[in-house]
Parts: structure tokens; C-alpha cells; sequence
């Protein structure tokens, strides 16, 4: 139960409360019985009017160009990056601490960056400009599993490779997916939709910018390599965000991201070189000692068994699961290389639990 009478429990806005990571969010308060004081929940005016069950109460949906945020201290947005941009200064000025889910304010400067558990301590200071941003699902799972071993073992190089859901792309992505499987399961010759994702992503696999994509959405802020790289808006967010989180701005990070057609939960192949040999133990150890890591390392961890997480059978999914931990051969002083295979709930652990600790991290440092 959530409605609290506590003088000291927040007001909360909630921006993209009928979306995949909203709704999230609503579940996450829910299982932790978060007091508020009130709970307004916004959207488009699309969906004004409709109700949602929140803390017991049906609740109704509001138009965001309706709302005045002096109504909440603290507004989580979570409605693309076009939307931030308009209306989070919007909110910020009204005096609500915004938390933003979206790609817009990632890499603005005076906005920290927050994972907590690895950079909370940046919320000591309520942000001077009222925001505080979260990376991208990808960038939280791989700082996550960064963090403890970046400094230990003075990290070479990182190359990336992701598999990532179409719930990326929210609601409509999933729907999407479902449909184009379930047409081309009918009819191998219909033609598939194609509004989300163009081609279509049902039994294909993609790595690029499809044409598809809301502008903005994968990943924002500034880019500090040349424009015309070959690497997506995407790739750039999980390279720039893994480094600001890590604070870690030369960190020799690189990625190839891919789209499959998984619902939900996402995974990537992680090589990490270091300049230090790495024991395996060690290893081990330090990822079992990290903030929301889990490590699956039992009796032939090579094979996969039902204990192995994939996205389809993710029993935890507020952390992130790293498995298949293999040392490369040694080099004179030791292996210094090693893979990992990481997978991760891309709505929870990768985006609306972060808002939800931030929201704890806040509050437990009297900043909010
Ligand atoms: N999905 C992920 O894995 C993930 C992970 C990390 C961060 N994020 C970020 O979280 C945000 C939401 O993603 P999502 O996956 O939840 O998307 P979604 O399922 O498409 O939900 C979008 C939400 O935004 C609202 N919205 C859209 N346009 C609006 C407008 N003009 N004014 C007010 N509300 C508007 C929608 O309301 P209506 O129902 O009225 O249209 C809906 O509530 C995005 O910024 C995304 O980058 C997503």
C-alpha cells in the first residue's frame, strides 16, 4: 500500500504513465509500498481520461500540457526525448526535482548522470539546474559490471556487442513484433507491419538505425567523435553514458548494437582487456560484491542450463546477470582478457528501478 499521510513523503509526477517503463515504475513503487503523498499520473492527451489502479485507487490519466507541476516535488519522466526537452526545464522551474528516463539531458553537462549504487553520491547536492538523468538501459547493465573491475584491474579497451529487445522501443515496439510474427506465421508472403521498426523485426535481426525510429529516442546529447563514424545514435549513447557513469571519460570503449526479436530483456557480449592479469576468482568475487550484480558461475557454467538466465526465463530482473566469465590464454604475466555474457531486464533493472532508487538515494540525503 502506497498512500501514506506522511508529511514527509513525496508528491509525485509521473510523465509516460501508460508506457512500458511507466507502468514499470508503478509496479516497482507497488512492490515496495513507497509511501507519497499524491501520485499524478500523466500522459498524452491521447489518454487523458483513462484510469489506472495505483496504491489501490484508480487513478486518473492526465494530460501532460494540463498538469502544473507545483503539484509534485519530484516528476519522473519517461516519454521520449522530445518531451523532456519541452517540458522538463518546464517542470524544473517549477520547482520539481525531474528524474528523466529519456535520452535528452544524458550527456548535458551540468545534469549528473546517475546509477545509484556506482555515482549516488552526486545526489549529496540537489542538481542546480533541478534534473538528474539516467543512462540508457544498456549503459546501466554495463556500467553495473564495469564499475568493480575498471580501476582494479586498470582497464585497456571494452568491445560491446548487444541484443536488444524490441520493448526498447516501448509499447508500440512489442506490438509490433507480436503482430509481424504472428501475420508471417500465417502467410510467409503478407507483407509485415512496419511503423516501428523499418524492415520489419519479426524473425530478422538488425544492427543499425532503422528507419523506423522515433527521432531522439535511441540515445542523445553530444557526441564527441566525428558525425559520420558509421556508428548509430545508439552506440554512441552506450559508449558516452558507460563513461560518464564510470567517470571515466578516455575509457577505450566501443559497441556494435543489435536489435532482435525478443520481447523483452537484454544482452550483450562484454570483452574486457586489462593491463593487470586478472585472477578468475577474484573476478568473480568482485562482480559478486557489485550492486545489483548477480553472478551464475556454477559446475560447467560453458553449458547452458534452465539455472542460466536468457531474457525468456530472467527470475530476478532488478539485476543484472552476468554469466559465461572466460579467461582468455595467458600472456607471459597472466591472462589480462576476458569475456562475460551479461543479460538484464531492460524496463526494470535497466530503467524504472533507477529512477525508483534515485527517488531512495534522494530522499535518504534529505536533497529532494
Ligand atoms: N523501453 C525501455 O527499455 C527504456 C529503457 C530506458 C529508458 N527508456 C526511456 O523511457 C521513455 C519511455 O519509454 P517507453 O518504452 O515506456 O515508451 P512507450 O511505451 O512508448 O511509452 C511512452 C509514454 O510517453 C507518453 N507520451 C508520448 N508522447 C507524449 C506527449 N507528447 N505528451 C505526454 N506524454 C507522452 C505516452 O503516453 P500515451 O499513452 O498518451 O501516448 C506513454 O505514456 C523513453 O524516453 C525511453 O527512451 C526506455
Amino acid at each position: 500500500m502506497t498512500t501514506a499521510d506522511t508529511s514527509l513523503a513525496p508528491r509525485i509526477a509521473l510523465v509516460g504513465a501508460t508506457g512500458a517503463v511507466g507502468g514499470t515504475l508503478l509496479d516497482i513503487l507497488e512492490d515496495h509500498g513507497s509511501p507519497y503523498r499524491a501520485l499524478h499520473l500523466i500522459a498524452s492527451v491521447r489518454s487523458a481520461g483513462r484510469e489506472i489502479r495505483a496504491g489501490g485507487l484508480d487513478r486518473p490519466v492526465r494530460d501532460l500540457a494540463g498538469f502544473d507541476f507545483r503539484r509534485a516535488d519530484v516528476a519522473f519522466f519517461f516519454a521520449g526525448a522530445e518531451v523532456s526537452r519541452r517540458w522538463a526545464p518546464l517542470a524544473a522551474a517549477a520547482g520539481t526535482l525531474v528524474v528523466d528516463g529519456s535520452s535528452a539531458f544524458r550527456l548535458t553537462e551540468d545534469v549528473p548522470l546517475v546509477v545509484p549504487g556506482i555515482n549516488g553520491a552526486l545526489l549529496d547536492r540537489r542538481p542546480a539546474v533541478g534534473l538528474v538523468a539516467l543512462p540508457g538501459a544498456g549503459a546501466t547493465a554495463l556500467a553495473r559490471v564495469l564499475a568493480p573491475i575498471v580501476r582494479r584491474w586498470t582497464v585497456r579497451k571494452v568491445v560491446v556487442s548487444t541484443y536488444q529487445p524490441a520493448s526498447e522501443a516501448g509499447h508500440a515496439g512489442v506490438e509490433e513484433l507480436q503482430e509481424g510474427t504472428r501475420i508471417r506465421l500465417q502467410d510467409p508472403e503478407a507483407p509485415l507491419p512496419a511503423e516501428v521498426f523499418s524492415p520489419p523485426l519479426a524473425f530478422d535481426v538488425q544492427s543499425g538505425t532503422w528507419a523506423g525510429a522515433e527521432p531522439g529516442r535511441a540515445a542523445g546529447g553530444t557526441w564527441a567523435g566525428p558525425p559520420e563514424d558509421g556508428f548509430t545514435e545508439q552506440e554512441r549513447g552506450l559508449l558516452e553514458e558507460t563513461r560518464r557513469v564510470l567517470g571515466l571519460p578516455g575509457l577505450d570503449l566501443t559497441a556494435t548494437c543489435v536489435r532482435v526479436p525478443v520481447a523483452h530483456g537484454q544482452c550483450a557480449a562484454v570483452w574486457v582487456d586489462c593491463a593487470l592479469a586478472v585472477d578468475r576468482g577474484a573476478l568473480i568475487a568482485a562482480l559478486r560484491s557489485a550492486p545489483g550484480v548477480t553472478v551464475h558461475d556454477g559446475a560447467g557454467h560453458a553449458t547452458l542450463t534452465p539455472a542460466m538466465p536468457t531474457p525468456a526465463t530472467l527470475d530476478d530482473p532488478d539485476r543484472v546477470h552476468v554469466s559465461r566469465i572466460r579467461l582468455s590464454p595467458a600472456g607471459p604475466n597472466g591472462p589480462t582478457g576476458f569475456w562475460l555474457w551479461l543479460v538484464a531486464d531492460n524496463l526494470r533493472s535497466g530503467a524504472a528501478l533507477g529512477a525508483f532508487q534515485v527517488l531512495g538515494e534522494l530522499a535518504a540525503r534529505g536533497t529532494l
